[in-house]
């Protein structure tokens, strides 16, 4: 079964605690955190003080997305303020910088995923497939939810499934960006198994049947 991971960048950012608790009612395993810092994403959002109190708030499995430059600079403040897993995006530094800023969060006890943008090969996360425990895949242009989904992205998802299966990694594959009812089959037929949903489960009034059916979701 695919694990569901809402994205709390579509959520009321006056509640948080209270949409966490109803995305935690609805069944989905992951909460997933969109940090940006309109510098390697022409957006900003939440961060460090945020994830501390939405710590408090909740004890779901919190997935930190960052998007901003060179991670390792505030790596172990996400790691402190609560986050489970740290995502970084193989574009934000060089390798030894991600490798830098993956192994301080494993030594904080915390698990690790490395992101591609659109436009990246699968390829690129070959440098750090031994070390992470997730590997996420976008399928919209990071900075913004409510985006379409990129189709085109769909046969990058099979390639990286291909990539994480010989390896014989035990790593999970996610995908995040314009996930809905509709496009997650294809997405969990491509071999995924975390997909991150923002409109799609807190543009819905019931976020227990947006979860579901995104879960559920048919090829048409
Ligand atoms: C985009 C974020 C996504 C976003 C997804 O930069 O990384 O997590 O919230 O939103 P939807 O599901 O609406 O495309
Ligand atoms: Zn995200």
């Amino acid at each position: 079964m695919v694990k569901i991971a809402p994205s709390l960048l579509s959520a009321d950012f006056a509640k948080l605690g209270e949409e966490a608790a109803e995305i935690k009612a609805a069944g989905a395993e992951y909460l997933h955190f969109d940090v940006m810092d309109g510098i390697f994403v022409p957006n900003i959002s939440i961060g460090i003080p945020v994830l501390k109190s939405l710590r408090k708030a909740t004890d779901m499995f919190i997935d930190v997305h960052l998007m901003i430059d060179r991670p390792v600079r505030y790596v172990e403040q996400f790691c402190s303020a609560g986050a489970d897993l740290v995502n970084f995006h193989v574009e934000a530094d060089s390798e030894e910088g991600i490798l830098e800023a993956i192994r301080m969060a494993k030594k904080l006890g915390k698990k690790t995923g490395v992101t591609v943008k659109p436009a990246t090969p699968a390829e690129a996360i070959l440098p750090f497939l031994g070390e992470v425990d997730l590997v996420l895949v976008m399928t919209v242009e990071p900075g913004f939810g409510g985006q379409s989904f990129m189709y085109d992205q769909l046969p990058k998802i099979k390639r990286i499934r291909e990539l994480i299966d010989s390896n014989g990694a035990n790593v999970e594959l996610e995908v995040d960006g314009g996930v809905d009812a509709k496009t997650a089959a294809l997405v969990i037929e491509a071999g995924a198994d975390v997909l991150v949903a923002g409109s799609a489960v807190f543009g819905k009034a019931d976020r227990a049947a947006a979860v579901e059916d995104i879960r559920n979701s048919v090829k048409e």
